[in-house]
């Protein structure tokens, strides 16, 4: 990570930890060991910029645009928000300190959205999520952790983005690194981005309804955050299913049946919302193909 151009103003946690911070310059460490040489003494994160084509790359993996709110946790001078208004987007940073907020409120008057871009000082564990479609954030991984249960209570389908650190065993649903040889901090000349989006409840039993294509369809299904596993019947036969995967809002799942010794393939794709789940299904023998419109409702 480039440090960020004034100097830090606060001590870090020891020399030794000084000497950490020279050792991230040169070599590649285990992440936690490198996140762990550049926090306060207080346990916080100083300010550290990301470098601009990683903010490029946070705002494109998650598709920011006009229509999103976006809030940047901890927004030091403010690129990351300023980069979103520019797409369009109304974002907020959040800062704990005042003077970043000021100048970050400064940066975006030049860069002529100020109207979508708003800066607040405020702990950012003090801060209220539920109106985001988009957070990002750029803090330790002991931070990323403490924020992840309020994170995943969000509305499916808000797009979540970390620069560098992880959420532990919570699998992201994509990952990009970028070589970034000027960052003297962090993973060592590269950038990682990270996204996670938040999965709709799916977990249960499903009855699906395929106008045209008869029969009685049921779906299980089991689910840690967006990982699922799929049980699937019709007419009470168990099917093969393959390729499963919830993003978000959004299922899809190839589900194989055979009929008079022919494998028939559905290729079903749906959306989750308010109980139900809606969308088309690719029916497939290899030689015909017809697309069928599907929907589910949750069995008691
Ligand atoms: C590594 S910098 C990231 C700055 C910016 N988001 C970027 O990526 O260029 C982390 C920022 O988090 C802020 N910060 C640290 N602890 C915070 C807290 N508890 N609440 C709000 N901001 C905090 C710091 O002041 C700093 O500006």
């Amino acid at each position: 990570m480039s440090r960020a151009g004034d100097a830090p103003r606060r001590p870090l946690r020891s020399p030794l930890r000084r000497r950490l911070i020279g050792a991230a310059l040169v070599c590649v460490a285990a992440p936690a060991a490198v996140a762990q040489s550049w926090a306060w003494d207080d346990g916080t994160v100083p300010f550290v910029v990301t470098p601009d084509e990683v903010v490029d790359r946070m705002l494109r993996i998650a598709d920011v645009r006009a229509g999103d709110r976006l809030i940047d946790l901890g927004s030091g001078d403010g690129r990351i928000v300023i980069g979103a208004a520019q797409r369009g987007a109304q974002a907020l940073g959040i800062d704990i300190d005042p003077t970043l907020v000021e100048r970050a409120g400064a940066r975006a008057q030049e860069a002529g959205v100020a109207a979508r871009a708003q800066f607040r000082a405020q702990d950012l564990f003090d801060t209220d999520l539920s109106q985001a479609s988009v957070i990002t954030m750029y803090l330790l991984p002991e931070f990323n952790l403490k924020l992840r249960p309020r994170l995943l209570a969000l509305k499916p389908g808000t797009r979540v983005v970390s620069h560098d650190w992880h959420m532990g065993d919570w699998r992201p649903d994509e990952t990009i690194e970028l070589r970034t040889p000027e960052k003297p901090v962090g993973l060592g000349g590269v950038s990682r981005v990270y996204l996670w989006v938040i999965p709709a409840e799916l977990r249960g039993r499903w009855r699906a309804e395929v106008p045209g294509h008869g029969g009685r369809w049921e779906f299980g299904f089991e689910q840690q955050r967006q990982e699922i596993q799929v049980a699937a019947r019709a007419d009470g036969r168990e099917l093969v299913v393959r390729g499963s995967r919830l993003l978000g809002e959004e299922v899809k799942m190839v589900v194989t049946g055979v009929v008079d010794g022919r494998p028939w393939n559905h290729l079903f794709k749906g959306r989750i919302a308010a109980g139900r789940i809606s969308g088309e299904v690719l029916v497939s023998d290899g030689d015909n193909q017809r697309t069928l419109k599907w929907t589910a409702s949750r069995l008691p």
